[in-house]
């Protein structure tokens, strides 16, 4: 049986809600505490048993590139100054066994055609996207693309990270619809991108965590640019479902949307008050202020 063993993170956008932070440098090297964002993803990916990572780049994504990389210089500084720990931290942003590839997106068309442009590498085989400025925290239980890939791995079908949202808030997600409400697996009937409080079939929304099977690249080939005029990847699947089914995986945990200046907030301050280093110094502070 054929396992999830590549993912694709879509690290193209411009990052606008952060300027000017993104002006040079990508919003998914900006840090929750020490790590960067991207980095939480790549570690949710090799939790889930991915290998092979592929990074769908464009302008000013270079540092992601180097941060993927060994660092020379660096381990050899640390090596001399015996900074034994750190050194050990530096060379673990590189997990064994894992290969990075990058794929340069040129224009930005979209979500549907960064995924689009994995196609050549993903081939013939169901492959895991993964949006690394939505941060999953799921309290110490397993990562939610570990728990996707044992969805997949039973009913061998797409799989889509869901989650319940307030009714107000779904013109921010690609929002489903399913055969059931029981059950955190259900089978989605339908999913339409970022409709009006008032349109919304339901309040099911996808979070950045989906796979997909290889099919879905010829629906990206064969969709139009949808909202925002954009190639959309929900599009993709609405098309994708009509021919084989699709499920929805419903998330517990929480979300922070580390894409927009509060969402990044409100993590820094959880995985703050979570670190070894910080958390006690830091939650006698946030008490000391209250
Ligand atoms: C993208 C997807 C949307 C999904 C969301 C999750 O939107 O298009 O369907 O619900 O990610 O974060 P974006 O946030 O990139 O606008």
């Amino acid at each position: 049986m054929k396992k999830v063993t590549k993912a694709v993170f879509p690290v193209a956008g411009m990052g606008t809600r952060f300027l000017p932070a993104t002006k040079a440098s990508p919003k998914e090297m900006l840090p929750i505490v020490d790590k960067p964002l991207i980095q939480y993803a790549v570690e949710e990916a090799v939790a889930a048993g991915v290998t092979d990572m592929i990074f769908i780049t464009g302008r000013t994504k270079r540092s992601i590139e180097d941060h993927f990389d060994k660092a020379y210089e660096l381990e050899t500084e640390l090596e001399a100054r015996g900074k034994k720990e750190l050194l050990e931290i530096v060379k673990r942003t590189v997990p064994k066994g894992v290969n990075c590839v990058y794929i340069r997106q040129s224009e930005a068309l979209g979500l549907g055609h960064a995924v689009l442009c994995a196609a050549p590498v993903v081939g013939d085989e169901a492959f895991a996207v993964i949006l690394a400025d939505d941060l999953l925290d799921n309290h110490g239980a397993e990562p939610i693309m570990q728990q996707m890939v044992g969805v997949y791995n039973y009913h061998r079908c797409s799989v889509l990270g869901t989650m319940n949202v307030p009714r107000e808030d779904t013109r921010q997600y690609g929002i489903v619809s399913t055969d059931s409400q029981q059950g955190n697996v259900q089978r989605v009937t339908g999913i339409v991108e970022k409709p009006k409080p008032e349109d919304a079939p339901t309040t099911q929304a996808v979070v950045g965590r989906y796979i997909l099977t290889p099919h879905i690249f010829d629906h990206l080939r064969s969709i139009k640019p949808g909202a925002g005029g954009e190639l959309q990847l929900t599009d993709a699947i609405a098309s994708l479902l009509k021919e084989e089914a699709v499920l929805s995986y419903q998330f517990q945990g929480v979300r922070y949307d580390c894409g927009s200046k509060l969402g990044y907030l409100k993590a820094t301050v959880e995985f703050g008050l979570r670190h070894a280093e910080t958390g006690a110094d830091f939650a006698a502070y946030l008490a000391a202020r209250a």
